[in-house]
C-alpha cells in the first residue's frame, strides 16, 4: 500500500482506516498518477477535535513567532519548487514554468502575509464613551482582533498550493487552527506543500490535511459543528455550501465570465496581446481568465486578426514541455468545452481556426461573431476557447457584462481614461483592469467576486481580517 499517499493529522502521516483510496488520473496520459487516502468522516472528526485543542495554545503564542514560522515554512515551500511544480505537471497539467512560478509565488504569499499581519494584528483601537450623546468620559474600549478558530479552508484545482496558502497563511497568523481538504487533481501537490509547512515545525494538529471523495466527506467538512470558518475557492459547490454552512463567516470565490471590452481607440497590440495572454494562461483554466472579448464593430475585424496571428504561435502539447496550451483537467471537463463548442457550430458562429480534440487536449480556438443565444455567451468554458461579441456602443458591451450572472472582474481597453473610469463604475464587477487582462495578483490586492462570483473579499489583508473577530474591554471608571 506503499504507493498511496497519506493524509496528514495531529503533526502525523497516517493511512486512512477506510483502506480505500482516491486516484489522480493526469491528464495527459489519462492513467492514474498518483493516490491519495479516502479518508472517513471519523477521521475528520478526530482532525477536528486536534485541529480545535492545538488552536487554543497557538492562539497565546506570541505573534512574532507565529510569523517566524510562517517564514520558514515559505523559505522552506520555495526550496521545494521543483518537486512540488513535477506533482503539478503531473496532476493538473500546468506547464512546467507556470508550475514553478505558482510554488515561488506561494512562498512569497506567506512571507507577505506574515508581514502584514504582525503590522495588523499589532494594533487594536481606544475609544472613550464621551463622543455619543449623553456620555460622560466615563468609559474606555479596547478593541482588538482575536482569532474565529478552526478554519477550513478548500481550494481548487487550478491553484491547489497557491489558493491554498492564501487561506492558510492568514488563518495562523491570525491565530486559527487550519483545516485543509485539496482537491482531488492537486492533492499530492497539496500534501508536499503541507509537507513543508509540517517541516517549519509548527505545533501537532494546527495544521491539517485530509484527502477524500467529496460525496464521503464533502458536506461532512463544511457542515461540522468544530468548523468556524470556510474560505473556498471553486466553482457551483461553493453556492451548495453556503446554503449548507452554520452561522459562520464564508469567504467564496466561485466562477466568473470576466468581459474584455474593447473601445475603438484602443490599442489594439497591447489589447490582442492581453486576450491571448488573459484568454488563454493555463489553457483558460482561471477564474480570471477573459472569457468574453466585446469589441467595438469598427475595429473587430482588425483586432480579431490580430488575436488570431497570436494564438497560431501558442505552442499545443504536454506540460513536461512547456506548451502554452496543455491538456484540460478532466474528462468530463474537456466533453463541457466540446458541448459549448458544438452549441456555437450549430448556431453559427465563425471559427477562426479549425475545432482539434486529442484526449483531453483542445487546440485554441477563437469563436468570432457569437450572438447571446449561444451558451458560449454565458457559460464559463475553462477552457482554451474564447468568444468575441461584436458590438455598436459601449452600453451594449455594458449590458451583456451586466447580464451575466456572474461578477468577477473585467477589463476595458481604450486610450481615454474618462471612458475607461466611467465603465469601470458602470460594470457589476468585483474589480476592474484598464488596459491589461483580468487578473487576481499581485497577492495583497483586494480580491472579490460580485453575485455568484463570491462572498467577501480575498487579498493578504482582507483575508486576514476575515479570519478574526472583534473582541472589546470596557474599562469603566469609578
Ligand atoms: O482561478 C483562480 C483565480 O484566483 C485566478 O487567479 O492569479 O490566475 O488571476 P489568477
Amino acid at each position: 500500500d506503499g504507493d498511496v499517499y497519506k493524509y496528514y493529522a495531529d503533526g502525523e502521516w497516517k493511512k486512512s482506516a477506510s483502506g480505500k483510496s482516491v486516484p489522480i488520473i493526469n491528464p495527459t496520459t489519462r492513467k492514474t498518477q498518483y493516490k491519495v487516502q479516502a479518508c472517513t468522516q471519523e477521521e475528520v472528526n478526530k482532525v477536528m477535535e486536534s485541529a480545535k485543542a492545538a488552536q487554543k495554545s497557538w492562539a497565546r503564542t506570541p505573534l512574532w513567532k507565529r510569523a517566524e514560522l510562517l517564514h520558514k515554512a515559505a523559505a522552506i515551500l520555495k526550496d521545494h519548487r521543483a518537486s512540488i511544480a513535477e506533482c503539478l505537471v503531473k496532476e493538473i497539467a500546468k506547464p512546467a514554468k507556470d508550475a514553478v512560478t505558482e510554488v515561488v509565488r506561494s512562498g512569497d504569499l506567506v512571507s507577505c502575509t506574515a508581514e502584514e499581519g504582525v503590522r495588523i494584528l499589532g494594533e487594536g483601537k481606544f475609544l472613550v464613551s464621551d463622543s455619543f450623546p449623553g456620555n460622560e468620559r466615563s468609559k474606555y474600549c479596547l478593541s482588538s482582533k482575536i482569532p474565529l478558530g478552526v478554519v477550513l479552508a478548500i481550494p481548487p484545482f487550478n491553484y491547489p498550493v497557491n489558493l491554498a496558502v492564501s487561506k492558510i497563511a492568514p488563518a495562523l497568523i491570525a491565530g486559527n487552527s487550519l483545516v485543509l481538504k485539496p482537491p482531488t487533481q492537486g492533492a499530492v501537490s497539496a500534501l508536499h506543500m503541507i509537507y513543508c509547512f509540517h517541516l517549519a515545525g509548527f505545533p501537532k494538529g494546527l495544521i491539517s490535511c485530509v484527502t477524500g471523495k467529496g460525496s464521503e466527506i464533502g458536506d461532512f467538512l463544511t457542515m461540522h459543528p468544530g468548523v468556524n470558518c470556510i474560505s473556498f475557492t471553486g466553482g457551483d459547490t461553493g453556492i451548495a455550501i453556503s446554503k449548507k454552512a452554520g452561522m459562520i463567516p464564508l469567504q467564496m470565490e466561485l466562477g466568473g465570465k470576466d468581459a474584455c471590452i474593447v473601445l475603438e481607440d484602443a490599442d489594439l497590440d497591447l489589447t490582442a496581446a492581453n486576450i491571448v495572454k488573459g484568454g488563454f494562461s493555463y489553457s483558460g483554466q482561471r477564474c480570471t481568465a477573459v472569457k468574453v472579448v466585446l469589441v467595438m464593430e469598427s475595429v473587430a475585424d482588425a483586432l480579431v486578426d490580430k488575436v488570431k496571428t497570436k494564438v497560431a504561435k501558442l505552442t499545443v502539447g504536454p506540460p513536461e514541455e512547456d506548451c502554452d496550451i496543455t491538456p484540460v483537467v478532466t474528462e468530463s471537463s474537456a466533453n463541457f468545452i466540446e458541448g459549448l463548442v458544438m452549441d456555437a457550430k450549430e448556431k453559427g458562429a465563425t471559427f477562426c481556426q479549425e475545432y482539434r480534440r486529442e484526449g483531453n487536449l483542445i487546440w485554441p480556438l477563437l469563436l468570432d461573431h457569437v450572438r447571446p443565444d449561444m451558451r458560449i455567451a454565458w457559460e464559463e468554458p475553462f477552457g482554451p476557447i474564447l468568444p468575441v461579441i461584436r458590438i455598436n456602443s459601449v452600453e451594449e458591451g455594458l449590458h451583456h457584462c451586466n447580464a451575466s450572472n456572474f461578477g468577477l472582474q473585467g477589463c476595458v481597453f481604450t486610450r481615454d481614461i474618462n471612458k475607461a473610469l466611467m465603465i469601470s463604475d458602470a460594470m457589476e464587477t468585483g474589480t476592474v483592469q484598464i488596459n491589461s487582462a483580468p487578473a487576481r495578483g499581485p497577492d495583497h490586492f483586494p480580491f472579490q467576486g460580485l453575485k455568484d462570483s463570491g462572498i467577501g473579499s480575498q487579498g493578504i489583508t482582507n483575508s486576514i481580517n476575515m479570519m478574526t473577530k472583534i473582541k472589546s474591554t470596557v474599562i469603566n471608571l469609578p
